[in-house]
């Protein structure tokens, strides 16, 4: 078998979607890569946390100190071959994502082409999506370009909005319907194909 590939996970928050990434490869629905390092630009997020407990080497970026030379440095300092932005909230430039053509994953908590783009990002989405009256909303994984959510998408999954649907709540069935099935499978699927 093939080496694993080596996957660095961008975060700046909970990190829920982080955690489904590494019970995914706990449970071997992601076996062609294994996350060998998580990057946070918060550095009090409490996906940091996660890491730690799972053993997972962490990098703090000061948001005030930040820039995409160190973020850089750290792929490669890493070996990385794949970048994974779960909850990123940091739009990357041209000139970092080019280095890395469809080596990049983001997650997105909507159908793209609907509520995404800049601005959007979080509970945000969300309640653009509910002010809207969308009946069905949804995640998407794509791979990251220059143009924010614009990249090619990998997978995507629906998510029915009920009546009395919050930001909160319906972010909560995105995440647990959506996203923290699609993100690992998109990873196992591009790392097994590289
Ligand atoms: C997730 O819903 C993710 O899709 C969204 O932020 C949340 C992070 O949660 N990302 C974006 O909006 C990016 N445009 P997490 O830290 O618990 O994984």
């Amino acid at each position: 078998m093939s080496e694993k590939k080596r996957i660095a996970v961008l975060v700046s928050g909970g990190g829920t979607n982080l955690q489904a990434i590494i019970d995914a490869q706990k449970s071997g629905i992601i076996k062609s890569g294994e996350v060998v390092l998580v990057l946070s630009n918060n550095e009090k997020a409490y996906a940091l946390e996660r890491a730690k407990n799972a053993g997972i080497k962490t990098i703090t970026v000061k948001r005030s100190a930040y820039t995409e030379g160190q973020i850089f440095k750290a792929m490669m300092d890493e070996k990385i071959d794949l970048i994974v932005l779960a909850g990123f909230m940091t739009v990357l430039s041209e000139e970092f994502t080019k280095e890395f053509p469809r080596r990049i994953l983001n997650v997105h908590p909507s159908l793209i082409p609907s509520f995404c783009g800049k601005g959007y990002y979080g509970l945000k989405v969300h309640e653009e999506a509910l002010k809207k009256g969308v009946k069905v909303t949804g995640a998407t994984v794509h791979f990251v370009n220059e143009i924010p959510d614009g990249g090619e998408i990998i997978f995507q999954k629906a998510v029915e909005v009920a009546d009395d649907d919050t930001p909160e709540t319906l972010q909560k069935k995105v995440m647990e319907q959506a996203e923290w099935i699609l993100l690992p499978r998109a990873i196992e699927k591009v790392c097994s194909e590289m």
